[in-house]
């Protein structure tokens, strides 16, 4: 898979993508991150990328035509299968749709800052809008990373046995069970005896259970379909 990102603050984006998985799915070929500065887009030599707002108010709107410009020079070197415009008014971020994105080709995002893009673009070229919760944050590279890690690490062959997404919370719309390591007793607290007890059954039903309550608990939703769903 490739992805490109389309930004203006390449820097912030350098690290994310350079340590462990993310950095294994791309030594792995199996993902490959292009970031790509706007400003190399820009309408003049100030490097101007955004302009005021029509019908007034306070905050700059990204500009039309370097965007497309963007677009449309990426677009014309491989076809993209969606083009993700990263907006807190979008669509929330879930496991179906990372499982989803996960399986594309390739895939062009783009980050917004100040307050938002022109409304053009995305009528015209953004193909979806993914928000990463109901918050705010100064620009969507934050989202971007959150984004990338959580479609790369589903890409088929980065996950190993050890890793394997299949026991994450959430892929099967429940809350993966408490984990415990060694030592079996630390100061008086103790492991659940069934992790203990050799019993690959025993543990799986254990598990089960686990997933279960802690889901009832935490997250009724997930149980009845609602917000949080990944079904
Ligand atoms: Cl995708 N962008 C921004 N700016 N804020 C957000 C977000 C995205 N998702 C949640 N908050």
């Amino acid at each position: 898979m490739r992805i490109d990102i389309i930004t203006v603050l390449p820097e912030l984006l350098e690290s994310p993508f350079n340590h462990s998985m993310m950095k294994r799915a791309q030594s792995k070929g199996l993902l490959q991150v292009h970031l790509h500065n706007l400003r190399t887009w820009a309408i003049n030599e100030y490097g101007q990328v955004d302009d005021y707002q029509y019908g007034g108010g306070a905050g700059m709107v990204m500009l039309c035509e370097p965007l497309v410009n963007a677009i449309e020079e990426l677009s014309r070197q491989r076809s993209y299968d969606e083009v993700i415009y990263l907006t807190p008014d979008g669509k929330i971020l879930d496991q179906k749709t990372a499982n989803y994105f996960s399986l594309r080709e390739n895939l062009l995002i783009i980050c917004g800052h100040y307050k938002g893009i022109d409304q053009r673009v995305r009528d015209h070229f953004v193909t979806q809008e993914i928000s990463i919760g109901d918050y705010v944050l100064s620009g969507g590279e934050l989202a971007a990373a959150v984004l990338v890690d959580a479609v790369g690490r589903l890409i088929p062959g980065v996950l190993n046995d050890e890793t394997s997404a299949l026991f994450d919370s959430f892929q099967d719309s429940l809350l993966a069970p408490p984990v415990y390591t060694r030592p079996s007793d630390f100061r008086g607290w103790k492991v659940p005896d069934v992790l203990l007890s050799g019993d690959p059954r025993k543990i799986e039903e254990w598990r089960q259970e686990q997933s279960l309550k802690r889901t009832q608990e935490l997250r009724p939703g997930l149980l009845n379909n609602e917000q949080g769903t990944t079904s």
